[in-house]
């Protein structure tokens, strides 16, 4: 990652840099007591240890990044692999090389374990476990319980406690508070009060795993606290490792801007893809009419339709929201319509299949079918909530011979799917009735796919620079 002109070993260094303005006024803040001056003086320091629970594609990028500013990393996990990979020095996430992981275990910068009880040592504490959905569809919040709860218990007086985790407006004071409270009073024998005795704030990550150009230090972090005592920290910690720091007035806003900005995604996909269906019904080429639409330099951002939406936050955060409206009694109608449009695009896709295929005098039972890219999105590993696994199940259940390629994913174990994926030659459409492209990795030799394929299904444009009838568009 490029860190260049910021020396983070210095103090405040990224206060000057950081852009926002409130920042600084934490010196003169009236909201905090002695235990707030402490926490200000070894954050600035450096000599504030840090508390990572949850160490995947959010917590480990994280953990490097305040290793990088000079800050000791106790790292906590559930998965022992996981941390016995970490000690090993080894990087199980894409994004994070493995020799910055080795370099600041080797120091002793870095280190993970299963065993919580080293959270007593932490002065900061982030916690950044998934929010996944029950089967019912509401939210699960059993991870950020139980990280709460491995916290509470071993609460250290003065802690600043910050979640990550995207969650509904709400959370971090309805929930985890009272379990803090109730830690510091078993610690201390008396009532615990936040912004006083620890702080709370909320700060939503944004990563975009695979972006080569935005990562944790130069994507602007939104910052709410419990208390201005709460915010103030929040803000100062975060300033020292990242280049922007944008303040709000609470957490519920700050977890509010989260699922904002997840729920916009959602609804625009949707929107595209309901269009993308319009225009095959026109006749049209959809991804000529966005190109076209997207030269209005004003009052228009260009989203591209897809064989569906993947990954952690997308398809997951916006019902984050819906859960909590309809607690108050209010439908959110945006949402609702754009994920059933969203979860029909896999069906609408396989349809294509089929049509192709039709286009040959054959069926889809019995055809064979190869899927290109099993990742959710491009040049990435991760295949949580992929609709390239709704695609191969679609497939399989109307009877095709089903393979997959992905450069990225050498083997799908998951949502009932055990496959390998095939290896690649400049011939391998050639061993199929049909190909179909649901994820378009960059390092894939497209050229030689469309030579030796005789139908493909591109959903997403991938074959951009091929006319030929033999490519099905989305
Ligand atoms: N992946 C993304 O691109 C992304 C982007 C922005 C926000 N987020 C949000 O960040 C949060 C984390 O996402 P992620 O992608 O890093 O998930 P992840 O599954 O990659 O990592 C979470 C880690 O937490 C560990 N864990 C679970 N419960 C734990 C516990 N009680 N104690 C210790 N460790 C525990 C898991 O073993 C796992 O390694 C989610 O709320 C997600 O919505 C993710």
């Amino acid at each position: 990652m490029e860190q260049a002109n910021i020396d983070k070993t210095k103090n405040q260094p990224n206060i000057v840099e950081t852009k926002f303005a409130q920042i600084s006024r934490v010196p003169n803040t009236k909201s905090g007591g002695p235990a707030f001056e402490t926490m200000k003086a070894k954050i600035l320091d450096r000599s504030a240890n840090i508390g990572i629970i949850g160490l995947g594609y959010v917590g480990l990028p994280l953990a490097v990044t305040f290793n990088e500013a000079g800050y000791k990393v106790y790292g906590f996990e559930k998965s022992q692999e996981k941390a016995d990979f970490l000690n090993d020095g080894v990087s199980y996430i894409q994004d994070v090389p493995t020799s910055r992981v080795k370099l600041f275990v080797n120091s002793k910068k870095l280190s993970a374990s299963t065993d919580f009880s080293a959270l007593k040592n932490c002065d900061v504490v982030i916690i950044c476990v998934p929010t996944p959905l029950a089967k019912s569809q509401d939210p699960d919040l059993s991870y950020i319980v139980a990280a709460t709860e491995s916290v509470a218990g071993n609460i250290k007086a003065g802690q600043l406690i910050v979640l990550e985790s995207t969650t509904y407006p709400g959370t971090t004071r309805e929930v985890m508070l009272p379990y803090l409270e109730a830690g510091v009073q078993k610690l201390t024998g008396k009532a615990g009060k936040c912004g006083e005795d620890f702080f709370l704030t909320f700060s939503p990550e944004r990563v975009d795993p695979g972006n080569g150009k935005f990562n944790t230090f130069n994507t602007p972090k939104v910052v709410g606290g419990a208390t201005d005592a709460c915010g103030d920290l929040g803000a100062l910690l975060y300033s020292q490792i990242l280049q922007k720091v944008i303040r709000v007035s609470s957490p519920e806003t700050a977890e509010m801007v989260k699922i904002l900005e997840n729920t916009y995604r959602a609804v625009n996909i949707g929107l595209v893809n309901e269009i993308a269906i319009i225009c095959e019904k026109l006749g049209l080429d959809v991804w000529e009419v966005i190109e076209a639409a997207a030269t209005k330099p004003f009052g228009f951002m260009p989203f591209y339709p897809g064989p569906g939406l993947g990954g952690h936050c997308i398809p997951i955060d916006p019902s984050y929201l819906s859960w909590k409206m309809r607690s108050l009694n209010y439908q959110t109608r945006f949402i609702e319509l754009a994920t059933s449009i969203n979860r029909s695009m896999p069906a609408f896709c396989v349809d294509k299949v089929a049509t192709a295929l039709n286009m040959d005098r054959k069926s889809l039972n019995g055809s064979k079918v190869l899927v290109m890219g099993a990742a959710y999105k491009k040049d990435i590993d991760d295949m949580r909530e992929s609709p390239s696994i709704d695609i191969i199940h679609n497939l399989q259940q109307r009877g095709a011979e089903v393979d997959y390629y992905d450069p990225f994913v050498p083997e799908v174990n998951y949502d009932g799917i055990d496959m390998k994926s095939v290896g690649w030659s400049d011939d391998l459409g050639s061993k199929y009735d049909c190909v179909v492209i649901s994820t378009d990795h960059t390092n894939v030799n497209y050229r030689a796919l469309f030579l030796s394929s005789a139908r493909i299904v591109d959903t997403r444009n991938a074959l951009k620079d091929f006319k030929s009838d033999k490519i099905v568009k989305l």
